[in-house]
């Protein structure tokens, strides 16, 4: 090993406990306030101009290992109930004042009842101007639905896909219900023909895998040619649902390998956006936004969370008592807490590490801080694990820095899991 793949080794092992030490402490909603009976969150959002409306589906035909997003296996009368629900709740916060740019649609699979997405989307769009609508979904969505009926509604489809490997596909429950890799790239590509914009997941860090097996992966997904790649760490969480992932999870050392791999293999046609996301380099090239300060977002629906600059917002984690809310006129968030001016500025210098630039000048207009005045350890440490270079006033990201980002977009992925566990305990 060499000193400088030594010196990253240490600084990523520290990272991890700091981060889990980090991850406790500032995303604890042991201090979450429920709004009061009859004060409804709607005062919050009055005239607000945000930039997405983000909309949870939390139903899924099968239920993976590795994955903590809040989600019951699907039942066709409850999922009917709640898209009914989810559609007055929309009306509401719209009618209540909410004005927003975009409108993300995350799940579970939100594909589940194709009717009653189309319902919905139509709906946003009979009282808005939206920009951009994104949905994600699973690749057998392209083989059992009906997907034409998004045409024209869904700008930017996600399909997450995770491995082309069987193996991998069979390990975390995914094979059965959405078919063998051979079959699943099939059925990305006719997603890719229908939607304007097209994104996969992809996940590496599962047992077994190697630096070769990751790129045969992502050269396999390079010829589908998708608008964008996401390559997503596989994260195991903090809380209870670790167990299950950590058995599907390789050692976290072989993860530096892998992505130098992912890496190097994107380099031949994607640009790397985030050491998580690649966009095309070929044909039309992808609009890309970058908003250093984090974004306004409001959520509806069951499992979705919400921010107004510190105020960060929890809508209710039990879908019955959710649908009971909307039909006593109420919205889905039910509870708040302060977020710490300190985790804001961690997402902040996350964002720019992942983005290759720490702008001082940027950070101040932002936050009234120089960037030594908000991270005086964070900055030492990072210099001395090699992972930032000064130039001029600002910073730049080396390789090593990139790859302390993706593990901090893990952590970030690992407190929305812990996040996650809080607020059904809050809904219990
Ligand atoms: C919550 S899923 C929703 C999309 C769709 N249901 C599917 O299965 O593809 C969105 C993405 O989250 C990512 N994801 C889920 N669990 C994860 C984990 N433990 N670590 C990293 N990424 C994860 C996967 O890449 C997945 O495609
Ligand atoms: S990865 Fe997708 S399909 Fe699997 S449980 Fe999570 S949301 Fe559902």
């Amino acid at each position: 090993m060499s000193f400088a793949e030594l010196r990253l080794s240490i600084a990523t092992q520290s990272l991890d406990l700091v981060m889990q030490h980090t991850i406790k402490q500032s995303l604890s909603l042991a201090d979450a306030k429920a709004f009061p009976l009859g004060e409804s969150p709607l005062s919050f959002i009055k005239q607000q101009k945000i930039e997405t409306l983000y909309i949870h589906i939390p139903f899924c035909h099968t239920l993976c290992r590795f994955c903590s997003f809040h989600k019951i296996k699907y039942n066709e009368q409850k999922a009917k109930l709640y898209f009914a629900a989810l559609r007055k709740e929309i009306r509401r916060v719209i009618e209540g004042g909410l004005r927003f740019n975009r409108v993300y649609i995350g799940g579970g699979t939100t594909t589940i009842l194709e009717d009653e997405l189309v319902k919905t989307i139509e709906l946003i769009k009979s009282l808005t101007t939206v920009r951009e609508v994104s949905c994600e979904t699973d690749p057998s969505y392209f083989k059992t639905g009906n997907p034409e009926v998004l045409n024209g509604l869904v700008d930017r489809m996600s399909i997450g896909l995770q491995s082309f490997d069987d193996n991998i596909l069979k390990a975390s429950g995914r094979y059965e219900k959405f078919g063998s890799g051979d079959e699943q790239a099939i059925h990305i590509q006719r997603g890719i023909e229908l939607f304007p914009t097209v994104n996969v997941d992809l996940m590496y860090g599962f047992k077994g895998q190697t630096p070769s097996s990751v790129v045969t992966d992502i050269k396999r997904m390079m010829q589908l040619e998708p608008d964008q790649i996401t390559t997503y760490p596989l994260t195991v969480g903090i809380g209870k649902s670790r167990k299950k992932s950590q058995c599907l999870a390789g050692s976290p050392k072989d993860l530096w390998p892998q992505f130098l791999a992912v890496k190097e293999v994107m380099a031949e046609r994607y640009l790397m956006e985030f050491p998580w996301t690649y966009s095309r380099n070929f044909g039309q090239k992808v609009e890309n936004k970058y908003v250093l300060d984090g974004e306004n977002c409001f959520g509806v629906g069951s499992g979705a969370f919400g921010r107004f600059g510190e105020q960060f917002q929890i809508s209710s984690f039990n879908i019955d008592k959710y649908i009971q809310l909307i039909e006593l006129g109420g919205v889905g968030t039910n509870y708040h807490n302060l977020l710490s001016s300190k985790s804001i500025d961690q997402h902040h210098l996350m964002i720019m590490m992942g983005k290759g630039h720490l702008d001082n000048g940027l950070f101040k207009a932002h936050t009234g801080k120089s960037l030594w005045q908000a991270f005086p350890l964070e900055l030492t440490y990072l210099l001395a694990a090699g992972a930032l270079i000064k130039q001029g006033n600002d910073y730049r990201t080396t390789e090593s820095g990139q790859f302390i980002a993706l593990k901090m977009f893990s952590g970030f992925l690992a407190g929305m899991d812990y996040l996650r566990e809080q607020a059904i305990d809050l809904a219990a």
